[in-house]
């Protein structure tokens, strides 16, 4: 009870009013900007191949791509179009690189740790190593001297958090975002492996468990400020997993230590409580029972993972009702994300009136929905789980949302992710909290990857005002809440940024 009042009171803290945002420094501190780069010093590194042709990205969706064998080149592949660079980009004197997962700030939380069976070129026994983006390289941080109790054909990858970097901007709202970041990084990994013909599941939520497997609980190789948080385990496999029950090696105390990212830090304690109280397990069940339909031929799925950028202006054109519909059944991808609805404001698609629009993503939440929402909402069905709740002209409405940023305004649609708030808690207690993140995460980087195969582009959004969204769809309680949102349309390009490839 008492974890589930600290998520009560770091949600309500931490949301965006219009006479407050959440509590952050209020300026950049340059000074203390931290290195997107984490590296272990003293590890052994291990260069990436880099492979170009990878399968149209249609494909990866009807489950029968042959899946690539487990080796050097296919891990190469694996990391580098999940967690990779996709680009550098230049203006003014300034140079930084983006990745293939979309970051809030491009501020890169999320960390990633490999546990590979012996392979060729990477390690002679089983190793445990982490992924280097910059250098598209593993750094070895252990060998094992005996096999692994995985199943053949199987590596395991964990994902971590550094909250110290979105800190540095975004204060106390920053462990939302870095929750966001790490479902983003989740679905890329996803992604990535169906590229490869590969299944990904997650294994494990219990941050004690993927910190021991990781060294991340071995703290004195971090400064104080710039520990990991341990998010998720997956497991990618050639064939689908058979059991759930992994013995997880032990790991000796490790030697490397893990470079210093920023000179000093600024504090910000509410970070450890909520991360504390949001420790746990939850069932690990693929949710939906509908499934997306094939999309028609496309290029290459990597193509399209490098080419995928957020939008920072738009162009107010318009987009075909086919393609809105893609979008929203691409979502469907992430079947373990049942908890998470659609509020739409749509500005400019062909063939639907503009409008407030609700795409109820499971069928089980329509009545509670429709209880919990605005009484005078129309609920006109639309088909397919969409539904026009009242006709008019959000533009305004959208951009004050989403703290008055214009893309939401200019988009052809933007939306919040309305998530089944109270059920989610009560069901999985506060690891609910965190859990709703992931799969917000997740639904935004299967949109922006499915809007780039479209031609067109999307712009996660994580600054919005939660409550007056919350007043707008007539909710009186926290049934549901709007934990991200979202806008797709087309991007106006700025001229002046040069791009250069990642690698
Ligand atoms: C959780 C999350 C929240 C974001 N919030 C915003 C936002 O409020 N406004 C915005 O312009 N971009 C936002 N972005 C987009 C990031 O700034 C963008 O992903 C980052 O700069 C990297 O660029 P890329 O997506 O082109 O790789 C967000 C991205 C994520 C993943």
């Amino acid at each position: 009870m008492k974890n589930i009042t600290t998520v009560l009171e770091y949600h309500d803290r931490t949301k965006h009013r219009p006479t407050r945002y959440a509590a952050s420094l209020g300026y950049m501190d340059w000074a203390t900007q931290p290195n997107p780069f984490r590296r272990y010093e003293g590890a052994e590194l291990i260069p990436l191949k880099l492979s170009t042709i990878t399968p149209p990205y249609h494909l990866l969706f009807g489950g029968d791509l042959p899946a690539a064998p487990l080796c050097l080149e296919s891990v190469s592949q694996l990391l580098r179009y999940a967690l990779g660079l996709a680009a550098w980009k230049s203006h003014s004197g300034s140079r930084w690189a983006l990745r293939c997962n979309a970051s809030s700030g491009n501020l890169q939380p999320s960390e990633c740790y490999i546990l590979t069976p012996a392979l060729a070129g990477i390690s002679q026994t089983p190793a445990l190593s982490h992924y280097a983006p910059r250098e598209n390289a593993l750094e070895i941080l252990h060998h094992f001297d005996t096999p692994l109790d995985i199943e053949e054909n199987t590596v395991l990858i964990a994902l971590s958090s550094i909250f110290w970097r979105e800190a540095w901007k975004y204060g106390e709202r920053c462990w939302r975002y870095c929750q966001l970041d790490a479902g983003h990084a989740y679905q890329a990994i996803k992604i990535s492996a169906a590229v490869l013909g590969w299944k990904c599941d997650i294994l494990s939520v219990d941050s004690k468990e993927i910190g021991r497997l990781c060294g991340l609980d071995q703290i004195h190789r971090f400064d104080p400020h710039e520990q990991e948080s341990p998010d998720l385990l997956l497991r990618l496999s050639l064939s689908p997993a058979e059991t759930s029950d992994i013995d997880l090696p032990a790991l000796p105390q490790l030697d490397s230590r893990a470079n210093i990212l920023s000179p000093s830090h600024h504090n910000w304690p509410i970070l450890e409580v909520i991360d504390a109280a949001t420790q746990g397990v939850y069932p690990l069940t693929q949710s939906l029972t509908q499934s997306r339909i094939t999309p028609p031929p496309s290029k290459s799925a990597g193509e399209i993972i490098l080419k995928r950028r957020s939008a920072q202006m738009m162009d107010s054109t318009s987009i075909t009702e086919e393609q809105f519909r893609r979008l929203l059944n691409a979502s469907l991808f992430c079947s373990e994300t049942s908890d998470v609805h659609f509020v739409l404001f749509v500005h400019r698609v062909e063939g639907l009136a503009k409008g407030l629009y609700t795409y109820v993503r499971n069928a089980a939440d329509l009545e509670s929905l429709k209880v919990a929402m605005d009484i005078t909402f129309e609920w006109r069905d639309y088909s397919e789980g969409l539904y026009l709740l009242r006709e008019g002209d959000y533009r305004g409405a959208a951009q004050m949302i989403s703290c008055n940023q214009e893309i939401a305004k200019d988009a052809a649609f933007s939306f919040g992710m309305l998530c089944n708030f109270s059920g989610s808690l009560e069901n999985h207690g506060a690891i609910g909290y965190k859990n709703l993140y992931h799969q917000c995460g997740a639904i935004g980087q299967m949109l922006y990857l499915e809007a780039t195969s479209l031609g067109l582009s999307a712009t996660g959004i994580g600054c919005f005002l939660d409550d007056e969204f919350h007043a707008l769809l007539g909710l009186q309680d926290l049934k549901y809440q709007s934990l991200y949102h979202f806008t797709i349309g087309r991007a106006i390009v700025d001229a002046r940024i040069t791009t250069e490839e990642g690698y």
